[in-house]
């Protein structure tokens, strides 16, 4: 399926950057979750533009309009749809970009597989604009999960050499417990230091986010752009989740992550640490934990076999710096066949990071409840 993901949980999105409008339609959602919009509402907004100096001048008031799927802010079982309108569009920003690539953009690669009849406006389907929807989808999964005491948060691990804190291996960090369904041994495995990153720009050290910030704030100024990190973990998952081989839990993150665009890794625990290590200081020694397994160190980040193994999934995924900036750049005119130069206008983000956060987390959130909803059956 196009634009599609999802076993049981099944998620499609529609439209382009600067189309009438896109959105959204799950498909599979349990019935009878309430669902609080003021909350999805609240989400989005970490993701929206035009905002703040860090991101994308486009502001868009993206309010979801619901078609279907909800009564009384109670899901009922049909395909639930969300709307949102493009309002504030500049389409001659992009009346170039037709004939000439932007360098690390899709265009190029859209005009070919589409036979010139893309949509190049604003980066068309392949816009980050089609994130909106996604992070609807996350937020009303993020809901549902947190009604089942999983907790799924990210912050800003890095932006160019400046880096935070980190989860570490994950263990002592902590989720907030006032959900709902949360048991007390929920609560008890969730311990210690609640040191959770907060919007805008969620770091969980403030001096190092000060940092990236003044990163971020130079690279604009030289018309540039800056890559950086973003660490997500999963608190509170059963262990068993994910299937053998292809299926496994590893696979379908990292492939709901891929669609985030400019993401080009992720990495899970140690992840590409782990290349330099040995088992002796790798392997998480297994130790009972009240008759609970667990492990005392955790570069697995929470999965063994494909599968989860009860302790923290922590992830990272690696942003590329965002393809538009304003330097020179050289590209080719697929129309005249000849080489030449681009300078890219129009409203970028500087670095994509900032507003990709609430996208990691709802990449993740969709990938967990469909897991969980598939293994309900
Ligand atoms: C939240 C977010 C915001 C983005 N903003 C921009 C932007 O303003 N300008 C731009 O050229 N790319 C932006 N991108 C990246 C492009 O959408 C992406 O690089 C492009 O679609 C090509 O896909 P790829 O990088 O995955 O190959 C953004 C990505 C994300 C996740």
């Amino acid at each position: 399926m196009s634009s599609g993901i999802g076993n049981k949980v099944k998620i499609q999105l529609f439209g382009q950057s600067h189309s009438r409008g896109l959105g959204v339609v799950i498909d599979g959602l349990p019935a009878g979750e309430k669902i609080d919009m003021e909350r999805v509402t609240e989400f989005l907004r970490r993701r929206a533009g035009g905002r703040n100096a860090y991101s994308t001048p486009r502001a868009e008031a993206d309010v979801p309009d619901i078609l279907s799927g909800l009564v009384n802010g109670v899901t009922c079982g049909a395909p639930l749809c969300a709307v949102f309108e493009n309002a504030n569009t500049r389409g001659a920003d992009y009346e170039r970009l037709r004939a000439v690539p932007r360098p690390s953009h899709a265009d190029y690669t859209a005009h070919v597989k589409h036979s010139g009849y893309n949509d190049v406006n604003g980066g068309g389907h392949f816009s980050a604009r089609l994130t909106l929807p996604l992070c609807f989808a996350g937020a009303v999964c993020l809901q549902i999960l947190e009604r089942r005491g999983v907790k799924v948060d990210a912050h800003i691990f890095s932006v160019g050499d400046v880096k935070d804190d980190g989860y570490g291996d994950g263990i002592g960090t902590s989720i907030n417990t006032e959900t709902e369904n949360a048991s007390p041994k929920d609560a008890d495995t969730q311990t210690n230091a609640a040191r959770m990153a907060s919007p805008p720009f969620p770091t969980l050290n403030e001096s190092a986010g000060e940092k990236m910030k003044a990163v971020i704030t130079e690279a604009a100024k030289r018309g540039d752009s800056v890559g950086g990190i973003i660490e997500c973990g999963i608190w509170n998952l059963p262990v068993g989740l994910g299937e053998p081989i292809f299926d496994n839990l590893e696979s379908r993150l990292a492939y709901a992550l891929f669609a985030v665009p400019a993401v080009k890794g992720v990495e899970f625990g140690a992840g590409f640490a782990s290349a330099s290590m040995y088992g002796s200081e790798y392997n998480d020694p297994f130790y009972m934990d009240g008759g609970t397994v667990r492990t005392s160190t955790n570069n697995s980040g929470g999965i063994l076999g494909g599968i989860s193994n009860g302790m923290p999934i922590i992830l990272r995924a690696a942003f590329k710096p965002t393809p538009s900036i304003s330097l020179p750049q050289k590209s080719v005119n697929l129309q005249t066949g000849e080489d030449t130069e681009l300078t890219v206008t129009g409203r970028h983000d500087p670095c994509v990071v900032p507003r990709a956060v609430p996208c990691v987390i709802s990449a993740a959130a969709i990938t967990i409840l469909d897991f969980l909803e598939t293994a309900r059956i």
